[in-house]
């Protein structure tokens, strides 16, 4: 039976993007059916959902609430709490994940240690909640070493850690077991690309699996250098590049990207991308000797101080004058995600004289 739902409405070229983030935070009704109509989507919300909340995680201007009837998807339940209710105490059920990483078909969960004899049954759980994912994940350990991965158990469904990831119409091979890919980037990978401008060259320099690096080519008629050291995550980036339509170019390289710099870069670039949060300072005087006069460095940098964004701007005109340049401008600086309790991954962007 069709109910009346809270909704949120948007354009309909946005419709992957804003499902994926609001199912992520758990605010989008994974029970009813979404409505397009036209141009734009109908997206139903839970009831806790607020306009605030759901207006700065959408960051789009066009954006409309209210309320309407949806068709239900399925009589199954609603929410993990829902489908678990009957196998888990009312302690268990509050420490259930309230949000997910969902990237692409695979949802990954972290399960608390004192569910950790639960982990598959709330993987069935997940399944039945949201049967449009084919495998959920449990996190198993930190992000760790050169290659920035970490390990998985498989919790239901189909055991693959591979994907087709989907951001702002980028389609990005993911595989989680052998390269670094967060969705929690969503948007600092569409911040970073909307500045850049027709003709550019950029410099990717931990480029991963590439997703700045096919945001902008989607965009811009710009170069884009992107550059790993690991093998696995180019090999992921090229066949990103075989699914997607870009006007700009891409030309992935494996390579230490200090050695790059050093013996393989033609000339200094436009702009510099250094999403490598635990080492980007060690890399920042090659950046400084391969970035034009007036050119961009995003520059990124976990920290857990008071006042992160001053703590960043001291930290980074430091580094910049020690490497012998100097800051023309900091145009911005953004906490991009909680990346521990008290600790922010945070970005910089400076303008280089
Ligand atoms: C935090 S990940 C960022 C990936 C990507 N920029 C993204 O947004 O998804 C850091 C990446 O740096 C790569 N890396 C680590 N050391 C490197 C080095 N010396 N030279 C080039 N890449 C490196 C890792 O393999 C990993 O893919």
């Amino acid at each position: 039976m069709s109910s009346e739902k809270y909704y949120v409405k948007i354009p309909s070229i946005m419709g992957e993007t804003a499902r994926q983030i609001l199912l992520e935070k758990g605010l989008l009704n994974p029970s009813y059916r979404i409505i397009s109509e036209g141009s734009h989507l109908y997206l139903p919300l839970v009831n806790k959902s607020t306009e605030i909340e759901v207006r700065s995680l959408l960051s789009i201007e066009d954006v409309e609430f209210g309320t309407r009837e949806f068709a239900p998807i399925s009589e199954g339940p609603n929410t993990l709490s829902d489908a678990l209710s009957d196998r888990l105490t009312k302690e268990q059920l509050g420490l259930l994940p309230r949000s997910y990483d969902l990237v692409g078909d695979i949802a990954v969960l972290e399960i608390p240690d004192e569910l950790s004899a639960f982990s598959e049954t709330i993987g069935n759980a997940f399944l039945k909640v949201h049967p449009s994912f084919s495998t959920v994940l449990g996190k198993k350990g930190a992000v760790s070493g050169t290659i920035r991965v970490r390990d998985y158990s498989l919790l239901a469904g189909e055991d693959k850690t591979d994907t087709i990831h989907i951001e702002y119409g980028c389609k990005i091979r993911v595989d989680l077991a052998k390269a670094y890919f967060s969705p929690r980037l969503l948007e600092e990978h569409n911040q970073v690309s909307n500045q850049v401008v027709d003709d550019e060259t950029v410099l990717d320099m931990f480029t991963g699996v590439g997703p700045f690096a096919l945001h902008i080519a989607k965009k811009h008629a710009a170069r884009v250098l992107a550059v790993d050291i690991n093998s696995e995550a180019i090999s992921l980036l090229k066949e990103s590049l075989k699914i997607n339509k870009l006007v700009g170019e891409v030309i992935p390289t494996i390579s230490d990207a200090r050695e790059y710099i050093r013996e393989r870069l033609p000339d200094k670039v436009d702009r510099i991308i250094m999403n490598h949060p635990s080492k980007a300072k060690e890399y920042l005087p090659d950046a400084c000797q391969a970035i034009k006069s007036g050119g961009i460095l995003h520059y990124y940098e976990f920290m857990s101080s008071e006042n992160p964004e001053d703590e960043l701007k001291k930290q980074i005109t430091e580094m910049i004058e020690a490497a012998g340049r100097k800051i023309k401008a900091i145009s911005r600086v953004r906490r991009v995600r909680d990346s521990a309790p008290y600790e922010y991954q945070m970005v910089c962007d400076v303008s280089v004289r």
